[in-house]
């Protein structure tokens, strides 16, 4: 068992602690992440646009993921370790269960799943099974597609309206934690508190009980050259890169990060 399991963050969200999440992709800064005093290790999907250059998620695939996944967990000292289940990895319920089984024996602890209600079956079944999920509401960049583009979700009082019913629908389901990418700050933390659950947020303002950043944002490092404003540099002024994610942990601790120009308004 890892240091951190959600019953840990089951407690840092009652405590009000701050939970820490970074994106990781290797073993190298896995222990680096972890020696900084990361939470959880996020190994996301978008792997497919820092390591691989795609401009989307949509082409990472299951193996990726685990190939990924088992990198981490060697490197792995004491985080959580929560994987993605790429697109349209799960769009069947028994893909949702064949391919989180992947990625668990690969070394996940938790897998996440992009989507709203529909998510709720296989939610239920992966948990009676023994699988933690993490419910990805908001921006879901799967569905970049069906959503025009890389947009700030929730805005609107009926969207609102339906992220707040998903997110209590999903808990209800069995889901063992929540992310909130690009959400409006209030809606976010409205939703952290309506939920017993931990909530993380990427764009979602500072009432979350957590925040997750890609690695690669919160370097420095684009390929595209084009920083979102949810991200801050955290290599600026620092000498190592285990200096910067200890200022990035300690920012998500002290509640300094994210600062109110790092969210967004409805
Ligand atoms: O894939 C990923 O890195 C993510 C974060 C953006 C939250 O899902």
């Amino acid at each position: 068992m890892p240091d951190v399991t959600l019953t840990t963050l089951q407690s840092l969200k009652q405590s009000g602690e701050k939970i820490a999440m970074l994106t990781c992709y290797d073993a190298t800064f896995a222990q680096t992440a972890c020696q900084a005093g990361v939470d959880v290790l996020l190994v996301g999907d978008s792997l497919g646009m820092v390591l691989q250059g795609h401009d989307s998620t949509l082409p990472v695939s299951v193996a990726d993921m685990a190939y990924h996944t088992a990198c981490v967990k060697r490197g792995n000292q004491g985080a959580l370790i929560l994987a993605d289940l790429p697109f349209m990895a799960y769009a069947t319920l028994e893909q949702a269960l064949n391919n989180s089984a992947a990625l668990m024996q690969a070394g996940a602890h938790m897998v996440k799943l992009e989507g709203a209600a529909w998510l709720a079956e296989p939610i239920r079944q992966l948990a009676e099974r023994g699988v933690p999920v993490c419910a990805h509401l908001g921006l879901t960049p799967q569905a970049v597609n069906i959503l025009g583009g890389y947009k700030v979700q929730g805005r609107q009082e009926a969207s609102a309206r339906q992220m707040r019913a998903d997110a209590m629908a999903l808990e209800q389901a069995g889901a063992a934690m929540l992310l909130l990418e690009c959400v409006p700050s209030e809606l976010a933390a409205e939703i952290s508190q309506a939920v017993k659950i931990p909530v993380i947020g990427i764009g979602a303002g500072s009432a979350t009980d957590g925040q997750v950043l890609v690695m690669h944002d919160m370097l420095g490092l684009s390929l595209s050259g084009r920083v979102p404003k949810f991200v801050k540099n955290f290599m600026a002024g620092q000498s190592s890169i285990q200096n910067a994610i200890s200022a990035y942990v300690k920012a998500v601790k002290d509640q300094s990060f994210p600062a109110a120009e790092h969210g967004f308004s409805a």
